[in-house]
């Protein structure tokens, strides 16, 4: 019994530090024996498969998980409210211990999580902030606003408005520019796009940029569930109505890869990227193949690289803390009102990149492979 003891003691604690270096020290070092819950089932809800980056998330904090010992219910909700909200009740059902989610829309699983809390279930919220409740214990994401802030540098820096060190060139343009945001149902579409318009609006007010369709607000530039062939027909729509005399784009804030390449799908589709008409300065994020294959192409201006393997980590110190009785590290207490509470949370850094750090931050990283670019 002691000796069993002691060992499963000797594995926790090997995991616990293997987590915590893993993650570059973020965690408690020490461990406590997991008695009761050794071995606990973990809920892990992810939004979509069409992305490849929830993919990675939802593979990284499996085997994150299952390292430290515990077995993990991985689900993704197919980009569908009622089915995420299915999910997440049967992981409740089958006696889930902490729950990982990273919601389709943030505010849909309140009733869930208020089982959950009934159960003694404790909630992190992944990368997505679950809104509307009390329920919600942690936050592990990144800085979204900063996110926001590095994509609006980042379309001003390939205007040439500002240069590098994102010192103003002195460049008055004007310059055309269009602007989209993320899905209205993610709490993260908002902090992106008040990022990127702090950075942006100063430029608006002084005519350096100018949206030729007037459309400003995160209301009327919203992309629901993240589409790309909604941002796609969006911008096709822009290019009829306010670009039809002869006036052209030159920049388009998008907040996440995939609408940005319906985005230059919709202009390579109008004849930009053809003879004199240049394609547009477009931005990114999330660092997919595709759209870093489109970086190194010409296409696609920039993306913002998160290293998910760095989230998935977090979230499983962060389970097996909560787990052990030790209470997870957090680095920001104010920012994250759900409309009910300040989610304490633990936020990593965003890393802009253009063509020329794809391989110096992301392939060097291992994040992404040489031969993932070539095929
Ligand atoms: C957001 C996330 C972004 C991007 C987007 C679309 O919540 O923070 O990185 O993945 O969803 O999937």
């Amino acid at each position: 019994m002691h000796a069993k003891k002691a060992l499963s003691g000797v594995v926790a604690l090997s995991l616990a530090l293997a987590l915590s270096a893993c993650s570059g020290g973020r965690g408690s070092e020490d461990s406590a024996d997991s008695g009761d819950n050794k071995g606990a089932l973990i809920g892990v809800a992810m939004p979509t498969k069409v992305s490849e980056r929830w993919i990675a998330d939802g593979d990284a904090v499996k085997a994150d998980l299952e390292k430290a010992g515990y077995k993990v219910d991985l689900e993704y909700g197919n980009n569908d409210i009622p089915t995420q909200v299915k999910q997440v009740g049967n992981m409740i059902t089958k006696g889930v211990k902490v729950l990982i989610i990273a919601s389709i829309d943030g505010g849909s699983l309140s009733d869930q999580l208020e089982d959950a809390h009934k159960a003694g279930i404790k909630v992190i919220s992944y990368d997505r902030l679950l809104t509307g409740s009390e329920n919600v214990d942690y936050y592990v994401s990144f800085d979204n606003e900063k996110v926001g802030v590095e994509q609006g540098k980042s379309l001003l820096q390939g205007l040439g408005v500002v240069d590098k060190d994102g010192k103003d060139t002195g460049q008055k343009g004007p310059f055309n520019v269009e602007l989209f945001a993320g899905s209205n149902d993610d709490s993260n579409a908002a902090f992106f796009f008040k990022g990127a318009m702090s950075v942006l609006q100063p430029y608006i007010d002084k005519k350096t940029i100018v949206v030729q369709s007037g459309q400003t607000d995160f209301n009327q530039v919203t992309t629901l569930r993240w589409d790309p062939a909604t941002a796609k027909a969006r911008m096709q729509n822009l290019i009829a109505k306010s670009y039809s005399g002869g006036k052209t784009v030159q920049g388009v804030l998008s907040p996440y890869d995939g609408l940005s390449l319906g985005i230059i799908s919709a202009l390579t589709g109008a004849g930009y990227g053809q003879g004199a008409k240049k394609l547009p300065v477009v931005t990114g994020q999330d660092a997919e193949v595709p759209s870093l294959k489109s970086i190194l192409n010409g296409q696609q201006y920039s993306t913002i690289f998160k290293d998910t393997r760095l989230l998935g980590k977090q979230a499983a110190v962060m389970t097996n803390d909560l787990l052990t009785g030790k209470e997870p590290e957090v680095n920001d207490t104010k920012t994250y009102n759900n409309k009910v509470k300040v989610v304490p949370s633990y936020l990593f850094p965003p890393v802009v990149v253009t063509k020329d750090n794809v391989q110096t931050d992301v392939i060097a990283s291992g994040y992404h492979t040489q031969a993932e670019l070539d095929k």
